[in-house]
């Protein structure tokens, strides 16, 4: 059958740079059963094709709205095959993962990764990034809800199995056997790219399998499941119930935002709007206090309402002193919503411990008890957490990861991901400089989770991760006017990857109006490896690439 596949050169600017070749699917186009039969060799005997289709060129597709997580389709795609195959693993419960096999291909293949609870291929991220020439897969993980909906857990460990790692796993194995079958060839290199839920779905699958990809890119990764999801419901906790002085409601979030801000904007020496060493931020709330008489009535903190942000910034820690997890950093109650505006607490805690941890819908948050951490570490329900620390395959066979975390992330404690990495080079013994081989952390000042800015105006986050051009539109890829190694995440990957230049910087950008990428850039700045941080000359002009470097900020107070 592989006579069905002719292969040309052609050259465009970028595919020159990643060597597109062109394959003809005049086979999915006039006869998907032609395609058909070069699969299904390749899937499980329990695995079934559900759909082959033909993508024109400038076309749309996806699910619509019968993809609860995902209804939003890409537009404008280039001419593409896609394939959606289903994967049953038990009686009680199956993945689909969905291919687009583009026409242009750059003989590469890429993973995108989910978000949240939700289960949905992702057509949207898989849409952007089939614009680069990748063949791109996304699974559904097994399920078919919005992100905070944790129902489809409740007493079926088989779909907890397949959120855990297990759709993801198989996906990647059997849709690079599809992506050989189909283009006849080799698939040059493979990499992956998620944030959030994404970023733990990578880490899981490296973990599991580090051979799965030559690069890897984890955003703000929901790794440490067993203590992020309780500790999600802890913090939650912290302002509940609603009745009580403590609790701060929604409206004071963004005052206490400004707040912070104008107090801590200054730690790094320059004036942009942005709190870039948040660890060194410890806000003062006297200003706000209703007490004084200077502080506007109608947007104040009451003596006991400021009593709880040193706990949502605080580290939550065992009765017997084991760190659990990080708090928020200060610089994200912008964001605040996202963990302390539940009557509940959190979807993310909440449902977990319902849903995953104890299948009982009637328990609430007033039966909290610190003890449920301990039951959660005992059973990790679906294996999701992803505490290997030990990556000494993955590096020694020469693969490379990039990480970031927004430091303004109101959902995700950005020092969750230092916690990651920081165990990481204690467990392989790596000291910094011998990590930075294999291994690069981006601490992405005033981005708030995975995407958008904590200040206004917008301060520089996108640059081509993992939900970001989908938040500007469902045709944009990479960085509009800006599709190069130092503005990309991913092409900067691929150049460490396949050219060993390592990404010693990367520049983040931001536009006029913060959500169209048409309105001309705003700032561009330097985002970072840690410890290093975007160090400002003094001169130039803040809002330009130039007037910064990577540099080592002796006097802050980084923790290491
Ligand atoms: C479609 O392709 C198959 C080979 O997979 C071939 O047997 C069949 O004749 C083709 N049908 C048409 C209409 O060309
Ligand atoms: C997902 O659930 C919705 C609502 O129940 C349904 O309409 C849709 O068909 C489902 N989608 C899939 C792919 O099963
Ligand atoms: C915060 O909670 C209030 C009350 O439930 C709700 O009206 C509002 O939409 C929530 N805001 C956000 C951003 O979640
Ligand atoms: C928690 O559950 C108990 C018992 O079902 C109920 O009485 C109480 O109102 C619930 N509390 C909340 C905050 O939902
Ligand atoms: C890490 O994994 C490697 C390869 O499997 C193994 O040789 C080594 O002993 C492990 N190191 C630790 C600290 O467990
Ligand atoms: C870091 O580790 C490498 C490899 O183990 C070692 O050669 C180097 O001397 C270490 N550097 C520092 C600064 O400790
Ligand atoms: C984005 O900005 C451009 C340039 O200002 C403008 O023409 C366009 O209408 C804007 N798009 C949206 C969706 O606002």
């Amino acid at each position: 059958m592989l006579d069905l596949v002719f292969v040309t050169l052609i050259s465009t600017t970028l595919a020159t740079q990643l060597g597109t070749i062109q394959m003809t699917v005049g086979d999915c186009k006039t006869n998907a059963s032609s395609v058909a039969d070069l699969l299904v060799g390749k899937l499980p005997p329990s695995a079934s094709i559900e759909k082959i289709a033909y993508v024109e060129t400038g076309d749309t597709y996806g699910e619509g709205r019968r993809n609860l997580m995902y209804p939003i389709q890409p537009t404008n795609l280039p001419e593409l095959c896609a394939v959606t195959i289903y994967v049953p693993t038990s009686s009680t419960s199956a993945y689909r993962f969905g291919i687009f096999l583009p026409v242009n291909w750059n003989s590469r293949f890429l993973t995108v990764g989910n978000g949240g609870f939700g289960g949905g291929i992702n057509w949207l991220d898989m849409g952007a990034y089939v614009k680069y020439g990748f063949a791109v897969v996304s699974t559904d993980t097994g399920h078919n809800s919005t992100t905070g909906d944790g129902s489809w857990a409740f007493k079926n460990p088989e779909k907890r199995t397949d959120w855990g790692w297990r759709a993801m796993h198989g996906t990647v194995d059997i849709s690079k056997q599809i992506v050989e079958a189909y283009y006849g060839v080799n698939i040059k290199y493979s990499y992956y790219n998620g944030c959030s839920t994404g970023g733990r779905q990578g880490l899981r699958q490296v973990q599991i399998d580090p051979d799965s990809f030559d690069g890897v890119i984890i955003g703000a990764p929901g790794w440490y499941t067993t203590n992020l999801n309780t500790w999600f419901t802890k913090a939650g906790i912290y302002n509940l119930p609603e009745t009580d002085p403590k609790h701060i409601p929604f409206n004071l979030f963004s005052t206490m935002a400004d707040l912070v801000i104008r107090q801590c904007d200054m730690l790094d020496g320059v004036y942009d709007g942005i709190v870039s060493l948040p660890d060194a931020c410890v806000p003062d709330w006297t200003e706000i206090l209703c007490s004084n008489p200077d502080a506007d009535p109608s947007a104040c903190l009451t003596e006991a309402q400021a009593s709880t942000p040193p706990n949502v910034y605080g580290d939550f820690v065992s009765s017997s002193g084991e760190l659990i997890h990080p708090g928020l950093s200060p610089g994200c109650e912008g964001q605040w919503f996202a963990v302390l505006n539940f009557t509940n607490t959190s979807p993310f805690g909440f449902n977990y411990i319902r849903f995953f941890l104890l299948d009982n819908i009637f328990w609430n948050y007033t039966y909290w008890d610190d003890s449920l951490v301990t039951y959660a570490q005992l059973t990790d329900p679906g294996q999701s957490t992803a505490k290997d620390y030990n990556l000494t395959t993955f590096k020694d066979l020469g693969h490379k990861m990039l990480m970031y975390h927004g430091l303004a992330d109101g959902l995700i404690p950005p020092r969750g991901s230092d916690l990651y990495y920081r165990n990481t080079l204690a467990t392989m013994g790596e000291n910094l400089s011998s990590v930075s081989e294999w291994f690069r952390y981006f601490q992405v000042p005033g981005m708030q989770h995975c995407w958008s800015t904590a200040t206004s105006p917008n301060s520089p986050w996108y640059f081509g991760a993992e939900f970001q051009a989908a938040q500007m539109g469902t045709d944009i890829w990479s960085v509009p006017g800006f599709e190069d190694k130092d503005h990309d995440i991913l092409l900067a990957l691929m150049d460490w990857v396949e050219n060993g230049n390592p990404v010693n910087a990367l520049v983040a950008t931001a536009w006029n109006d913060v959500w169209n990428t048409s309105s001309g850039v705003k700032s561009q700045r330097p985002i970072c490896p840690y410890p290093n941080m975007a160090v400002w000359d003094g001169i130039g002009d803040i809002n330009l690439a130039a007037s910064w470097t990577c540099g080592y900020v002796s006097s802050d107070d980084r923790r290491w």
